[in-house]
């Protein structure tokens, strides 16, 4: 069997990983039992480059039960598993992921996902396309479309279809509704705080709490911070976002500011040095950095180490760096996703509804007509399932609009009485 993990011996741990998510996950069970039955990937090679967690797990199991082929690699150095790793090796399935990857060694299991020739992609940071495109373009013609998972991976794509440079379909699952909704926010605000916790376990209560942006992920990271206790000081670029964060109760201003009162800095914009050398210059003795973007660039961790005399690891996912002047600064995670590298990422719950959206939309894209090479948005018919199927899970139970009300609603005769 082809594979590359970190130790086999984990797998029985991983095993129970994946169970725990399993069953935190019925939507994606309701689809398995579907797939099982109807096998609509039968016969396809699907490369998929996520972070390497249970949810993950789950997923190829789904992918698997409907006839597919999964090889899979992880979609960050330090994101990976190594207990699921090694369990889903052990069933079977070509995983080349460990946790703690150099550059090179990232590349390395990129590729030998794309050695497989997959005729579907599945992208979390557009890894596998970018890779595909600039250095394995002999398996284009063989790609029948892809997908993708973060905000990060479709601004690079759809930068690539604006280029003409994009060779096949992708659909950006990101975008939906029942994924960045949820996902991004409640997923990211929860496990975002998750990471910090494990690393510091310092309190938040009565914390100055800086959140880079106000996307998405942030609000989320925003909201639960506050639900902490934490003083929430919000930073934005765009004013319609920073608005909003004012009408949701946070402080807002420039970073430059912010660095000068906060405790705990949180980026999650998908830019680069939203945290800058010059706002470390101004922050206090024991700051903490962690960031939340799917790339480590949000953070300038070339700024830090170059103001630096000394760095040392206090704890797992916590690095201190002694600056000239005797302040001390702490990142965490390397600075990569905080809420993957610290924690376990996004609770199965939310990661139900994003799989959910994957495993349909890779079948649709399977069996459906062959597409131009743009980018294109999810259909509307797989959102609406998958949020009927998590309510219906969930067990809780909507109104249905009335005839009456139909008519309402379609009517523009209708307006004052
Ligand atoms: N940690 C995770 O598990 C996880 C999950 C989903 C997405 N992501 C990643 O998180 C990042 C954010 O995703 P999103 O869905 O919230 O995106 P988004 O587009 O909704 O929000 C990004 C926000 O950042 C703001 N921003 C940009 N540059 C800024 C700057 N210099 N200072 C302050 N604000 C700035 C933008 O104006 C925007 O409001 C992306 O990289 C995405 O891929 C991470």
């Amino acid at each position: 069997m082809d594979y590359k993990v970190k130790d086999m011996g984990l797998a029985d741990d991983g095993e129970l990983l994946i169970e725990w998510a399993r069953s935190h996950m019925p939507v994606l069970a309701l689809i398995k039992r579907r797939f099982e039955e109807e096998r609509p990937l039968e016969g396809v090679r699907l490369g998929a480059c996520l972070h390497a967690t249970k949810e993950t797990a789950v997923l190829v199991k789904t992918l698997e039960a409907g006839g597919g082929e999964v090889f899979l690699c992880g979609s960050n150095p330090l994101s990976t598993n190594d207990e699921v790793a090694a369990a889903l090796a052990r069933d079977g399935t070509p995983v080349y992921a460990w946790r703690g990857q150099t550059t090179e060694e990232y590349y390395w299991c990129v590729n030998r996902v794309l050695d497989h020739g997959p005729m579907i992609t599945m992208d979390d940071g557009a890894d596998l396309v970018n890779t595909i495109h600039s250095s394995r373009t002999e398996i284009i013609d063989g790609v029948k479309g892809g997908s993708e998972e973060t905000t990060t991976g479709v601004i690079r794509l759809r930068a690539m279809e604006a280029d003409g440079a994009l060779r096949y379909p992708i659909v950006a699952v990101n975008d939906t509704d029942t994924k960045y909704m949820f996902d991004n926010r409640y997923g990211t605000g929860q496990s975002t705080i998750d990471g910090i916790l494990r690393a510091t376990a310092v309190m938040l209560a009565g914390k100055t709490f800086v959140v880079g942006g106000y996307g998405w992920c942030a609000r989320g990271i925003a909201l639960r911070a506050r639900g902490m206790g934490a003083n929430v000081v919000v930073t934005e670029v765009n004013p319609l976002r920073a608005l909003e964060a004012v009408m949701d109760g946070f402080r807002v201003m420039p970073m430059m500011e912010a660095a000068r009162i906060g405790d705990i800095f949180v980026t999650s914009t998908g830019d680069i040095n939203v945290v800058d050398g010059k706002h470390m210059e101004a922050m206090k003795d024991g700051a903490i950095m962690a960031n939340s973007g799917h790339f480590n660039v949000e953070i300038n961790i070339p700024a830090l180490e170059k103001m630096s005399t000394g760095k040392r690891r206090l704890r797992p996912s916590l690095d201190e760096y002694r600056l000239k002047d005797g302040r001390r600064l702490y990142l965490l995670a390397e600075g990569r996703l905080v809420n993957l590298a610290a924690a376990e990422g996004h609770p199965s719950e939310v990661m139900d509804m994003s799989f959910a959206d994957q495993a349909l939309v890779a079948e649709w894209l399977w069996n459906g007509p062959r597409l131009e090479p743009r980018v294109y948005e999810v259909p509307g018919e797989i959102d609406a399932t998958v949020a009927r199927l998590k309510l219906e899970g969930m067990g809780v139970e909507i109104d249905k609009l009335t005839d009456e009300q139909e008519r309402y609603l379609r009517s523009w005769k209708e307006g004052t009485v």
